[in-house]
């Protein structure tokens, strides 16, 4: 079997023969299915685009892979925290930057409370849903995608912040190519398959890596709810950086009120690593709402389930955490195609089997929040 890794792999070699992570070229989101691959690939040049491509396709190739698509965007990738003093260049491209940029640098202050957003007052009838999980990597992000279409494939009003600062993927894992507008000195989100999106990706200029420190994320949540057009929304879902650092602690001043989800695979070292996000919710009086085990199982040719990576370790959180273990998704990408009008790398169709587990943990998290 041709595997991601190994399709992972490639592309590192290629990068690194090509000398192109030495020119600030990196990839993200690989997806390899039926031999097919695809990934996001930053900071290339125009062009530098078709050699790369190119070498890619011969990297990959031997190992196994039939074709290789490239998601090209203009942004670099985001470095971590570190180095530079000054106030990053992506702040006066984002949402608040132009207003507050002058205070940018400066401590936050405050609490939700004196957040001028509608939708963080009470009464305003939005349940906030944040998804965490432990470690990167365990389907956090497709889990939150997937739940917000199932819940507006169920009719209700849904948006996405995508709080994952640093490693914003919703963009592309939804395959939203296009940027916000700013209508009135509002931005208006993106929306797709039903859901209105607002990511750290809009606002990203070319090349400018993302440097910021803790009170600047912190500052880009309250933007998030500040600057942005929202409107009126059942469900508002915000995909959580990995582990316990310093945006869950904002989403707990600035959302006390917000509920959680905690995403996991079936492996009992991952459930425990997933069980220190779940302590931070109880210790910040989130209510669970949930553990989703990610990854559970692969359904064979004949149709047998095998637990490729344990078993077990959905359920055990649940315990651990006092709550229902609320769905089990198998591993599966989505059966997509680019040459579809509508298409994404991560969205599962509403027809599929997997699409059909997401309308019922749609149903199940309907169900425990309006009771
Ligand atoms: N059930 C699944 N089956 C197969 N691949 C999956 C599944 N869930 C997630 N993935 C893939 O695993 C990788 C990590 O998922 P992601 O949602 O980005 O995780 P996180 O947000 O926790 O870092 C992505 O490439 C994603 O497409
Ligand atoms: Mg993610």
């Amino acid at each position: 079997m041709f595997t991601r890794e190994q399709a992972i792999e490639g592309i590192e070699s290629a990068m690194a023969s090509g000398g192109y992570g030495a020119e600030g070229i990196s990839f993200r989101d690989v997806m390899v299915r039926n031999r097919q691959v695809s990934l996001t690939v930053l900071g290339a040049s125009a062009a530098r685009q078709p050699a790369l491509e190119a070498s890619l396709r011969e990297a990959l190739a031997p190992l196994g892979a039939e074709t290789v698509h490239c998601r090209f965007r203009d942004e670099a990738a985001p470095a971590a925290a570190g180095g530079a003093q000054q106030a990053p260049a992506a702040a006066q491209a984002a949402p608040g930057g132009s207003a507050g940029a002058g205070k940018a640098g400066g401590p936050v202050q405050g609490h939700g409370a004196d957040l001028a957003s509608p939708l963080l007052a009470g009464g305003s009838g939005t349940t906030f849903i944040a998804v965490a999980s432990g470690k990167g990597g365990v389907g956090k992000s497709t889990v939150t995608v997937n739940l917000a279409v199932a819940l507006a494939r169920q009719g209700k009003r849904v948006g996405i912040i995508d709080a994952d600062i640093y490693g914003f993927s919703v963009p592309d894992m939804m395959g939203i190519e296009e940027r916000p507008v700013v209508v009135n000195e509002r931005v208006i989100p993106i929306e797709r398959f039903g859901v209105k999106v607002i990511s750290m990706g809009f606002f990203v200029e070319d090349n400018s890596p993302i440097v910021w420190r803790g009170p600047m994320l912190g500052k880009m949540l309250r933007n998030f709810f500040q600057e942005i057009e929202w409107g009126e929304l059942d469900y508002m879902l915000l995909d959580l950086p990995p582990g316990t650092g310093d945006v869950a602690l904002d989403v707990h001043q600035i959302i006390p009120q917000s509920k959680e989800i905690i995403v996991t695979t079936p492996h009992a070292t991952a459930a425990f690593v997933a069980a220190r996000a779940g302590a931070m919710a109880i210790k910040t009086e989130h209510e669970i709402i949930g553990v989703v085990e990610n990854m559970s199982y692969y359904v064979s040719k004949s149709g047998d389930k095998e637990y490729v990576f344990g078993r077990g370790g959905g359920g055990k959180l649940a315990e651990t955490l006092h709550c229902d273990l609320l769905a089990q998704i198998p591993l599966g990408a989505p059966d997509n195609h680019v040459s579809e009008p509508d298409f994404s790398p991560s969205v599962y169709k509403a027809d599929t089997e997997t699409g059909r587990l997401y309308l019922e943990l749609a149903d199940s998290v309907i169900k425990r929040c309006e009771a």
